[in-house]
């Protein structure tokens, strides 16, 4: 065994309690029951997590909560703000905690993501990705009617024009952001003078407000080795810190200067002018994340615990080095790197196939599992696992504390 499974096994297994057994008799709550347990917004019902029916999506209570204060010391030690994405949840109760914590509001992806956020009590939400169809400026519009707290990101002088018309026949003034290309090409405009001239445009629209900019350098963000993560992202976003520097010369509002994600949250206060970080997965963590390296240890990213797994229940152990589970693609996705088995060792997990999950023993692996029994997976990429699921349940010390929908669940338009 090598050193890097050495130390990434003792940091997996110090995140947690043992791997859970369960008889197979063992009534399973279904998300029906559970919800009805926790209608009042209060558990009535004591379950442990292993009642729980499978596949469930889960998230340590402690874990989650320690994420969050972690994110927020440090951006707060380091003079810039945090502005999770609410992307990678899409659940208000998690918004609230991360602005009760002190972030200065969310984002999001789409406008479906906003409008679910901001009917469950959000109201300060930055949606990063630009309206550009009718239908969805409008939808825009009328969020912005309704909150005061709602700015928009647009990339291109025709997309200011339209967001302006928009707004003024609705008789309001939108909030925007220019959202610069940090050289992805993915969105965007190219930073330094395209980038100041639309600034300017806006500023001159008469129904659109300039709050700033964004510039999210997704390409650095699951570089390996802090190092080289470090180097890469601030070399990326020069061409966006003299963008920033460009619009204050010419007297523009620069309020807002968000960018980052979880794998820059302890650089981005080196990009001159950065106010705040758009930081998603640190929340939950996930293999891909977990993988990247951190800054104390080359091996694994510590700097968060992975709060977030899928319960699962084995279905057949017939067969020599494997067991069958009940979380194949639909309850994981088809992400690599596959789930980890958490508290485990000397085994792998696959999730290709549509319905089940595949367990593989190696040599010595910590244990085999028997029908019935539940295991718990630390998921490959949380934001498309979060999606596959209604509600998630909130556990401390083995039993839920609370059920949590995932409101913008399926918002993708
Ligand atoms: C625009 C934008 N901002 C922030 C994030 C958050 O990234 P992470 O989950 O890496 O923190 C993403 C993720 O894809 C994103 O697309």
């Amino acid at each position: 065994m090598n050193t890097k499974s050495i130390s990434r096994r003792r940091f997996l297994q110090g995140t947690g309690a043992a791997a859970i057994w369960v008889p197979s008799t063992m009534h399973g709550y279904t998300s029906a029951e559970m919800q009805a347990f926790y209608a009042n917004g209060v558990m009535e019902q004591d379950v442990a997590k292993s009642e729980l029916d499978t596949p469930a999506l889960c998230v340590d209570l402690d874990l989650l909560e320690s994420n969050i204060g972690k994110l927020q010391q440090t951006v707060t030690a380091n003079g810039i703000a945090a502005r999770p994405h609410g992307k990678t949840h899409k659940c208000p109760t998690i918004a609230q905690l991360q602005i009760d914590a002190g972030a200065v509001g969310i984002c999001t992806a789409k406008i479906g993501e906003a409008d679910a956020m901001f009917q469950n009590g959000i109201d300060d939400i930055l949606m990063t990705t630009t309206n550009v169809t009718p239908t969805k400026i409008n939808r825009a519009m009328k969020l912005r009617e309704q909150c005061p707290g709602f700015i928009q990101a647009t990339d291109s002088p025709q997309n200011a024009r339209l967001l302006s018309e928009a707004a003024q026949a609705m008789g309001i003034t939108a909030d925007v952001v220019v959202d610069v290309d940090p050289g992805g090409h993915r969105t965007g405009i190219t930073p330094g003078q395209p980038a100041l001239q639309l600034a300017q445009l806006i500023d001159q629209l008469p129904a659109l407000r300039l709050r700033g900019m964004l510039c999210y350098d997704g390409g650095s963000q699951h570089v390996k080795g802090f190092e080289a993560r470090k180097l890469r992202t601030l070399e990326s976003l020069v061409a966006a810190t003299n963008t920033y520097e460009l619009m204050q010369r010419a007297g523009l509002n620069t309020e807002i200067f968000s960018g980052g994600g979880t794998g820059t949250y302890n650089i981005d206060h080196g990009t001159r002018g950065l106010t705040d970080v758009q930081v998603g997965s640190y929340v939950f963590m996930d293999a891909q994340y977990l993988d990247i390296g951190g800054e104390t240890s080359s091996d694994v990213y510590a700097d968060f615990q992975p709060s977030l797994t899928i319960l699962t229940t084995v279905l057949n152990d017939q067969y020599a080095g494997r067991a069958t589970t009940d979380a194949g693609a639909k309850a994981c996705t088809i992400n690599q790197p596959w789930p980890i088995i958490k508290n485990e060792t000397g085994m792998s997990y696959t999730s290709g196939s549509d319905e089940f999950g595949t367990i593989r023993y190696d040599d010595e692996p910590s244990r085999t599992y028997k029908v019935g029994d539940k295991l718990d997976l630390i998921v490959s990429h949380c934001d498309p696992v979060v999606n596959l699921y209604n509600q998630m349940y909130a556990i401390r010390n083995n039993r839920v504390e609370a059920v949590w929908q995932i409101s913008a669940r399926g918002m993708s338009a």
